[in-house]
């Protein structure tokens, strides 16, 4: 009997499914596994047990594996080898089913730089930025090959990311400077732009110290004598001192003027105009104080102090007469000096 059943039944149900009008149930013994659980009318129809692509309702994007790109209309097959549809589920990543052309060059993410909408990468430049090694300026224009060696195509391995590992025949080959004896940093980036096409004159870099304004049509053995590139001071007073010295308009030795020139000039050419304001200290371009020349109150020439009673037009007597009744009065420059901060009086812009 039980031998019979399996033999009539499954017979039936075939017949039933050849001739039923209605739509295919799950009484037919079903190629899609044990724990199968979908309706077969999402896929079959009374025309048969070929997928019926007119009714067919399988959503395959509330699976991990959306159909996206060419995979939306491939024979089911080619992805699903057995009817059992589960047994793709290990298959999700590209790699599983597609062949590494860059022989793990490039990692197993093919994702990472393609879709399934084609296998051409069209933003080389952008794969670069997210890498070690952004392409940037000549390299851009250089060919792949140039930097992918390997025999095949598709490999993309390289030698290294650093200039040095690429660049290194042209540095030991150097003469004008002698990289190797200068003991130049084999990073070369620090001296070398990768914007331009060539290593020397524009192709050099010298943003470290940038050379602008007076400094831009400098020969170089000017800064640098006896081709000298190291341990060079970037203390504008190490190369500067003669001109502090002979300076007289105004005369800057004496202790008035720090040798930390940029406090009032930047590589203007002709040392002017200064952020030099003496108006912070004391007014002397307009007013009482005005017109003066500058050791009429910085009388000595070997610092920085200042007097205002050499020179003050009132006598002492006078000037004394003047702060009857002014507490904490004495007869000293920088007395005169802390009360009359802008050479003003009258009262009103003392210092309170
Ligand atoms: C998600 C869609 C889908 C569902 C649901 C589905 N099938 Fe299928 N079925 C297929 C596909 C695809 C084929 C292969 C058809 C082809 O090759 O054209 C197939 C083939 C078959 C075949 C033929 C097997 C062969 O070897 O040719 C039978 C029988 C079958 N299905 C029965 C069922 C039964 C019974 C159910 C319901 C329990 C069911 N199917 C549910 C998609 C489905
Ligand atoms: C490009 C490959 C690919 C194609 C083409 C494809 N599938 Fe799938 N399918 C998969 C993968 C991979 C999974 C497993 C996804 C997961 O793990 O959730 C899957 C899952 C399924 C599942 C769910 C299985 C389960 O038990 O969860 C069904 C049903 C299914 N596919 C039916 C179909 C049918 C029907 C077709 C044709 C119309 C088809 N697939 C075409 C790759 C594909
Ligand atoms: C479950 C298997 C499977 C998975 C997973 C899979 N594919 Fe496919 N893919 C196929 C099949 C099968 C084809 C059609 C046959 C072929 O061209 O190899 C195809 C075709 C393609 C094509 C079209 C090829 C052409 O020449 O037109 C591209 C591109 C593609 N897949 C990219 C991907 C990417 C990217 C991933 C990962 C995000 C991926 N595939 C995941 C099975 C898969
Ligand atoms: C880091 C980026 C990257 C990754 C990851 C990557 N590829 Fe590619 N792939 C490329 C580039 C770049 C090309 C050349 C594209 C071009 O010329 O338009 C390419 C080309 C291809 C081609 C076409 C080759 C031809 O004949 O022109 C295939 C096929 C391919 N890749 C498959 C894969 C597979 C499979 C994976 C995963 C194992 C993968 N790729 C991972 C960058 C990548
Ligand atoms: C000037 C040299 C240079 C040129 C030119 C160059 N590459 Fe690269 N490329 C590199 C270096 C270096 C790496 C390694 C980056 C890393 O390891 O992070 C790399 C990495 C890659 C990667 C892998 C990226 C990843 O994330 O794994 C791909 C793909 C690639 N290059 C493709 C190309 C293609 C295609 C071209 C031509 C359009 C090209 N490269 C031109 C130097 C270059
Ligand atoms: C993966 C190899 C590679 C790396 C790393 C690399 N380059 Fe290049 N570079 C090249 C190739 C190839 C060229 C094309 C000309 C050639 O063959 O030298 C080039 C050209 C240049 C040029 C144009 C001058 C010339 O020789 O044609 C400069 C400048 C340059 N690179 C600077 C740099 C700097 C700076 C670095 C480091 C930040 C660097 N490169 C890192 C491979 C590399
Ligand atoms: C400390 C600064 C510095 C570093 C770092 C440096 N260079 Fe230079 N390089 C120079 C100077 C200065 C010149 C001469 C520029 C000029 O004449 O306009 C020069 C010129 C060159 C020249 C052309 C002159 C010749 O004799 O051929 C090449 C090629 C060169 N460098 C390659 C490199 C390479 C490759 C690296 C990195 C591996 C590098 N340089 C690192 C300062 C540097
Ligand atoms: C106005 C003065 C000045 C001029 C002109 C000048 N340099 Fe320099 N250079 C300096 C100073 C200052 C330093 C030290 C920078 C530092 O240590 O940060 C320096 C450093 C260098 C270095 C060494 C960088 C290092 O990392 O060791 C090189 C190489 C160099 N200069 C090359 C040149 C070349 C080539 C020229 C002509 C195109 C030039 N310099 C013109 C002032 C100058
Ligand atoms: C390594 C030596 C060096 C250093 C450091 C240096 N200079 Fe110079 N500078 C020169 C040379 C050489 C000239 C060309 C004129 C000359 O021969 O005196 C020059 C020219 C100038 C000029 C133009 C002079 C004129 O007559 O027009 C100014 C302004 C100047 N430097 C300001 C500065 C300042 C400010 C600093 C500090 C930030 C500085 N320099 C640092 C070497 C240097
Ligand atoms: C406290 C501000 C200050 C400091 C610090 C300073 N200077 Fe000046 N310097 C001036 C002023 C103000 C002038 C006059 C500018 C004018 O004529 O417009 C001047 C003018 C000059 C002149 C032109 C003088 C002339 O005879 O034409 C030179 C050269 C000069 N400074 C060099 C230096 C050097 C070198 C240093 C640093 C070692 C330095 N200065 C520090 C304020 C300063
Ligand atoms: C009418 C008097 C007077 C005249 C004229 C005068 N100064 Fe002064 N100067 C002062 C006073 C007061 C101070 C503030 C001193 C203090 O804060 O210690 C001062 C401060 C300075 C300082 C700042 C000193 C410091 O502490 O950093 C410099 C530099 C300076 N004067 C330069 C000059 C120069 C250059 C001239 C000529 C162009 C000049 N002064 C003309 C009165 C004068
Ligand atoms: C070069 C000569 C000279 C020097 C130095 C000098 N003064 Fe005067 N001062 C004058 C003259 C001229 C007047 C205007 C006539 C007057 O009121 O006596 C004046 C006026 C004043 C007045 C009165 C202003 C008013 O509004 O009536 C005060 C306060 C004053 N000076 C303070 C000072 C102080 C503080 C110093 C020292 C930092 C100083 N002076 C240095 C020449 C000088
Ligand atoms: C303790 C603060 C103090 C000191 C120190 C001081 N003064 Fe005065 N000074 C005053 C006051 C307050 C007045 C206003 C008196 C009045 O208007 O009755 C004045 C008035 C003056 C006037 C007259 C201003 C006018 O409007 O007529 C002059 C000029 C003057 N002082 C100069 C000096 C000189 C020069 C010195 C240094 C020798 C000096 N002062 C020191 C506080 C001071």
């Amino acid at each position: 009997m039980r031998i019979l059943s399996f033999i009539i039944w499954p017979l039936v149900l075939y017949l039933i499914g050849l001739f039923s009008t209605e739509s295919p149930n799950t009484t037919t013994e079903s190629p899609h596994g044990k724990d199968f659980k979908i309706s077969c009318s999402t896929c079959h129809s009374s025309k048969g047990w070929s997928l019926d692509k007119e009714i067919y309702a399988f959503d395959h994007s509330k699976t991990k594996m959306p159909l996206l790109g060419s995979h939306k209309d491939l024979n089911c097959k080619l992805c699903h080898s057995s009817l059992v549809f589960s047994e793709a589920k290990a298959k999700t990543e590209c790699v599983s089913c597609h062949t590494d052309i860059h022989n793990q060059s490039v990692g197993k993410y093919c994702d990472k730089c393609h879709t399934p909408d084609s296998w051409i990468v069209s933003n080389v430049t952008g794969i670069h930025q997210q890498s070690r090694f952004p392409l940037l300026g000549v390299h851009t224009m250089t060919e792949c090959q140039q930097c992918h060696k390997s025999e095949t195509l598709h490999r993309y391995d390289v030698l290294g990311i650093e200039c040095f590992d690429c660049h290194r025949d042209k540095y030991l080959a150097t003469s004008s400077p002698n990289h190797n004896t200068a003991n130049f940093s084999t990073d070369c980036s620090q001296c070398h732009y990768i914007y331009s096409y060539e290593w020397a004159s524009s192709g050099f870099n010298h943003d470290f110290f940038p050379l602008t304004l007076g400094h831009a049509n400098v020969a170089c053995s000017k800064c640098h004598p006896n081709n000298n590139f190291s341990n060079i001071s970037t203390e504008c007073v190490s190369c500067h001192l003669t001109d502090y010295n002979s300076t007289t308009h105004p005369v800057h030795s004496g202790g008035c003027f720090s040798t930390n020139c940029t406090v009032c000039h930047t590589t203007n050419p002709g040392w002017t105009p200064t952020s030099f304001d003496h108006q912070n200290y004391f007014p002397i371009s307009s007013g009482n104080h005005s017109g003066f020349a500058c050791n009429a109150c910085h009388t000595n020439p070997a610092n920085c102090t200042f007097s205002c009673i050499d020179c003050h037009e009132h006598s002492q007597s006078e000037t004394n007469n003047q702060h009857n009744g002014v507490g904490g009065y004495s007869y000293l420059s920088t007395a005169c000096y802390n009360c009359h901060p802008n050479g003003s009086g009258g009262g009103k812009h003392f210092r309170k």
